[in-house]
């Protein structure tokens, strides 16, 4: 017989295999929907198109699955880890703040999936501590979404993988502490100001410097805020907010401050222009990203908020609302 440490270390190893996440639903024979989170779900024939999955015999919806001529398998999008964990939860009202579709034979239809697949329950077989469910696809449909993946007992993303390292680039990734082309200091440095490069027309357009910039974005997030309070907030970028400067924005009629308060006001003038530096940010943004699908857009921003949590040193938030500052 298999001792804990055996079966923690068989799981440890299962999870090294990446898989999707879907939630399996079904109706019960009193009507009840359920359903519950499954990455066991595999292909198993194209003609006739028929799916499996495996239930674990301690499952509380195991009863009802065992009776159902149907069920439907949703393979779970990139946005969908709440609905994920929510259907993990055993016995849970899970449909409680859902108002599903109905699918073949009642099964309750979740939204928002990448697919999903309305099955007739062809097969029961016995798999251990699992009963395996076939199912013969009466119906499916798919939406052009980033799947959601599991690896290691934790939620992923998919990212295409790059074409295969130059020489030079594998060298560099097997020394990741090297200060090599690979230093992340030089990759995020670079990529910023390669990005920040493609902005400066409209500065220079506008007669403006990277501190002014900053400014005036800060403010357009939200104005009202004192010249000390922007200048907590643009510090990490190395610039000030001078006294000269902030003159220097109201003589050219962006800013408009209050000599009461020492608050700082957008006028209408830098409010426009604001709009169209964030346009060309937006522009320049779409162009760097050109390369990346949805998906991998949302993997690299994920990334570098972790690496931007990491190494805070406690800066304020410009996206927080006044009352929370
Ligand atoms: C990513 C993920 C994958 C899972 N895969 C399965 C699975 O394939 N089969 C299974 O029986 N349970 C699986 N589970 C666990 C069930 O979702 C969980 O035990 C759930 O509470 C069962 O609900 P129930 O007892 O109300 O039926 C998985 C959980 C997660 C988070």
């Amino acid at each position: 017989m298999a001792t804990n440490a055996d079966t923690i270390a068989f799981r440890n190893a299962l999870g090294s295999f990446a898989t999707g996440v879907t939630i399996v639903t079904t109706r019960d024979a009193a009507g009840r929907d359920c359903g519950l989170t499954a990455n066991s779900f595999n292909s198993v024939s194209l003609d006739p198109p028929m799916v499996l999955w495996s239930l674990a015999r301690s499952s509380m919806s195991m009863e009802a699955f065992r009776g159902a001529d149907h069920f439907a398998v949703h393979i779970l999008a990139a946005d969908q880890e709440p609905l994920s964990n929510g259907f993990a939860k055993r016995g849970a009202d899970k449909f409680a703040a859902l108002t599903p579709e109905r699918g073949a034979g009642g099964v309750p239809l979740l939204p928002g999936c990448a697919a999903r697949f309305q099955c007739r329950t062809a097969y029961q077989y016995e798999g251990g501590d699992h009963i395996i469910f076939v199912g013969e696809v009466i119906a499916f449909d798919h939406d052009d979404r980033a799947p959601l993946l599991f690896h290691g007992g934790r939620y992923a993303l998919a990212a295409r993988k790059a074409a295969a390292l130059t020489a030079s680039e594998a060298a560099d990734a097997e020394a990741p502490g090297s200060f090599g082309e690979d230093f992340l200091g030089y990759l995020l440095g670079r990529a910023h100001f390669q990005l920040y490069g493609r902005m400066q027309d409209s500065l220079v357009q506008h007669g403006l410097d990277a501190a002014d910039h900053f400014i005036v974005t800060i403010l357009g997030i939200r104005d009202g805020r004192t010249a000390e309070e922007v200048g907590e907030m643009i510090g990490f970028t190395g610039a000030r907010i001078t006294p000269q400067q902030v003159a220097s924005l109201a003589a050219r009629g962006l800013i408009r401050p209050d000599a009461a308060s020492g608050r700082l006001w957008l006028t209408d003038t830098g409010r426009r222009v604001m709009i169209e530096l964030a346009a060309a940010a937006k522009a320049a943004e779409e162009e760097a990203l050109g390369a990346f699908d949805d998906n991998e857009t949302a993997l690299l921003k994920h990334l570098l908020k972790h690496v931007i949590r990491h190494t805070d040193p406690g800066l304020p938030d410009p996206w927080a609302s006044a009352g929370e500052i």
